[in-house]
């Protein structure tokens, strides 16, 4: 059965045939269809056409549509999850984590907007404005294009939607064309509310197709997650649109000599080694560097190393698995290649090192000569690069030695150290006793440099998907 795809709320199907296959093993996890340029035109028209009346939709309507998407999302949660390892290879434990996720994301986004409101500022600071007051409202951009990746196929489509919806916005996503299916569910989901038809619409269309709707003036808003190249093909394409791009990272941590008793270490290694590793390194914020105090580096290298040989790998379904395949073989490929890069220069194979098929092995390298690619690029792979340094300052001059900037962990207990690594490290967010790969979906979340720019996390995407609105009253009595 073929998969319907989502035209301004209602189910369409193209005239091509698209496979989703596990990369695990090649099955088929659903057929969908790419999206007819007269279905493109549609979603794109119905958007636009929606925008006013939808901007001025209550607020507990939108927030009822989006708490119903909460509420059936944790209601399906176990075939979600699976259709998602389906899709995308993700071990169905990282799957089920990213439902509870994306429950949370549509319930912010339901909280979020009863409170939007916008804030009240007093003009009589000046003789001049005597009894004036300003209303300070945001209202949106305008319809949103979404583009969302492979790598948290529901949840990073739910960072589109939702604070879309919750502002008031028509968006039209495009999931990604390896893991549509999850995004066109989400679909389903959407339509079972009384959403306006033209407030959203899921497209699933080949990369190449999207270049041409993020130049459509009907959608003034592009929000891309991905590739940095792809990111800013799109800025240059569209300077004067209003684009967010969460791009991609090499995300360092950083365990500071006072974290130094046996359970301290044991902790900082259990979590540099699962969010080095979780969903096969695929996430921008996974742990890819590791910069140990000398004092503390002996002890963390053996108790990181161990704690990875333990993770299991192999079948993602089954829920034992920590790793499971990489999006496809050539994902693996190029990353087994950069971890060979490496090894020529010096690098020594802590653990891992080896590939078969989407499944690159859990993989710790130390000795990384600079210039590598494993530390100066984005892996998206599970590997990780241990360096010793000998004090914070060299650390944090290592961490800032990137060209991205998303997020940092500190392993510290020092108060004062952790603001220290918020001044100094330059990253969108710092993480104090814990790797870098948390993320909470209420929480600002997005990067400096070419990281990207504009943040996600719900409320900071619905300040970013609207503009302040004034309006000055007066002759008040204030
Ligand atoms: C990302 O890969 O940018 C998203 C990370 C997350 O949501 O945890």
């Amino acid at each position: 059965m073929t998969t319907p795809y989502w035209v301004a709320g209602s189910p369409s199907t193209g005239e091509d045939r698209v496979e989703v296959r596990t990369p695990h093993d090649g099955a088929l996890a659903g057929v969908t269809s790419n999206a007819t340029a007269a279905d493109v035109e549609r979603a794109v028209a119905a958007a636009h056409a929606a925008a006013a009346g939808f901007a001025a939709l209550p607020a507990h309507a939108r927030a009822a549509a989006l708490d119903h998407v909460s509420r059936r999302l944790a209601e399906r949660a176990d075939e979600v999850a699976s259709l998602i390892t389906a899709e995308s290879g993700k071990p169905v434990k990282w799957s089920r984590v990213e439902v509870t996720r994306a429950v949370s994301t549509f319930r912010w986004a339901a909280e979020e907007a009863r409170r939007f409101s916008g804030e009240l500022q007093r003009l009589d600071t000046d003789p001049a404005a005597n009894g004036r007051l300003a209303l300070v409202r945001r209202v949106p951009r305008g319809p949103v294009l979404g583009i969302a990746p492979f790598n948290f196929p529901l949840n990073l489509v739910a960072h589109k939607v939702a604070p879309a919806l919750a502002v008031g916005a028509p968006i039209v996503v495009k999931p990604a064309p390896t893991t549509p299916l999850v995004a066109l569910l989400l679909g389903s989901l959407l339509a079972e509310t009384d959403l306006p038809a033209g407030s959203w619409s899921v497209l699933p269309l080949p990369n190449e197709a999207a270049g041409r709707l993020t130049e459509d003036p009907r959608l003034p808003v592009v929000s891309f997650t991905g590739s940095g190249p792809v990111g800013y093909s799109i800025l240059d394409r569209v300077p004067r649109k209003h684009v967010v791009l969460e791009l991609g990272g090499n995300a360092a941590a950083v365990v500071c000599p006072d974290w130094a008793d046996a359970a301290d270490l044991d902790f900082a290694a259990s979590r540099i080694a699962t969010f080095a590793m979780y969903q096969g390194g695929q996430s921008c914020i996974s742990v890819q560097r590791v910069y140990a105090h000398a004092d503390v580096y002996e002890a963390l290298e053996g108790a990181v190393v161990a704690r990875v040989r333990g993770l299991g790998t192999g079948v993602p379904t089954d829920p034992a698995t920590d790793v499971g395949p990489l999006i496809d073989e050539a994902a693996a490929a190029r990353v087994g290649s950069w971890v060979a890069e490496a090894v020529a220069a010096g690098a020594r194979v802590l653990t891992g090192g080896t590939r078969a098929g989407a499944h690159h092995a859990p993989t710790v390298l130390a000795d990384v000569p600079r210039g590598c690619r494993v530390v100066d690029e984005e892996v998206f792979g599970p590997v990780v690069v241990l360096e010793r340094v000998r004090d914070v300052d060299e650390a944090f001059d290592r961490v800032n030695d990137s060209r991205f900037g998303l997020q940092a962990g500190v392993f510290t207990h020092d108060v004062r150290l952790a603001f220290r690594a918020s001044a100094r490290l330059a990253v969108g967010g710092v993480v104090v006793g814990d790797v870098p790969s948390f993320r909470a979906d209420q929480m600002p979340y997005g990067g400096v440099k070419e990281s990207g720019t504009g943040r996600e996390g719900v409320r900071a995407a619905m300040d970013d998907l609207t503009e302040q609105r004034v309006l000055v009253l007066t002759g008040l009595e204030l």
